[in-house]
């Protein structure tokens, strides 16, 4: 089948944005991604046929689409449980959300009021929502994830591929000028069990977007061929 069409009516989960994790009824703790390489990877699978589920934390995007469902999420948890009562349905789940690994531990009800000079917060982790999937995925379902690393990038991005069983990993790398996750370009390179890493020049994330799927789409035709192999010229494909 054309790589154009071979996502057609897939069922795709994709996380994008920022979470906040709350400190109490007016402060939050989260970071700078913008959800714009998750929105892009939402756009081009709904160009391509895709029913989109696309679980995003506080962003200032906007997308419509009648194959689309967004779900507004604040925290990791919230990110957790909308995900995981899709995750059954899913054929491809993206994690392209920045999660924050770690939340206050106690919310306090009302604002805090400055008394001392120093300040601690007792952080405590955060549920991690791609092993999650990669927990309870079964054979048919894949998985992508990203990984933003400072240093030894490819040994970090394996390890994430492996720990978060993973089909696919997009490692940024920040020691790419231009390539960060706030701004609008992004420099990517692919891995994925089995296949020499994949390396592209810096782009905009819209044109990142289409590069990612088109690797999804290439690995789930290889998939789809694979199945409907019988045994034995399954075999004789890794002799
Ligand atoms: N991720 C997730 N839930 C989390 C943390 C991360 O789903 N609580 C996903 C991200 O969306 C991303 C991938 O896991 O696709 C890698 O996230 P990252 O934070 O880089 O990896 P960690 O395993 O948290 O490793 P570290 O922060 O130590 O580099």
């Amino acid at each position: 089948m054309h790589s154009q069409k071979i996502l057609s009516g897939k069922k795709v989960l994709i996380t994008a944005g920022p979470t906040q994790e709350a400190l109490d009824p007016v402060r939050f703790i989260s970071n700078h991604s913008s959800g714009r390489m998750g929105y892009s990877l939402a756009k081009v699978l709904l160009n391509r046929g895709a029913q989109v589920t696309l679980v995003s934390g506080p962003v200032h995007l906007k997308l419509a689409h009648p194959a689309l469902r967004i779900y507004d999420v604040v925290s990791a948890r919230e990110m957790l449980a909308a995900c995981q009562a899709r995750f059954d349905e899913t054929d491809i789940a993206i994690f392209a959300a920045a999660v924050a690994d770690y939340r206050p531990e106690t919310v306090a009800a009302t604002k805090i009021k400055k008394r001392s000079d120093t300040f601690q917060i007792r952080m405590v982790r955060n549920p991690d929502i791609a092993s999650e999937f990669g927990r309870i995925k079964l054979p048919h379902q894949y998985s992508v994830g990203f990984a933003l690393e400072t240093n030894d990038e490819l040994e970090h991005a394996r390890e994430k591929l492996i720990k978060k069983n993973l089909d696919m990993v997009v490692l940024n790398s920040l020691n790419d000028p231009g390539a960060c996750f706030a701004s609008a370009n992004n420099k990517i390179t692919l891995l994925r069990p089995g296949i020499h890493p994949q390396s592209f020049p810096l782009k905009d994330k819209r044109l990142v977007a289409i590069d990612i799927i088109d690797a999804i789409a290439a690995d789930w035709a290889n998939q789809a061929k694979l199945s409907s192999q019988s045994p034995h010229e399954y075999e004789n494909m890794y002799r």
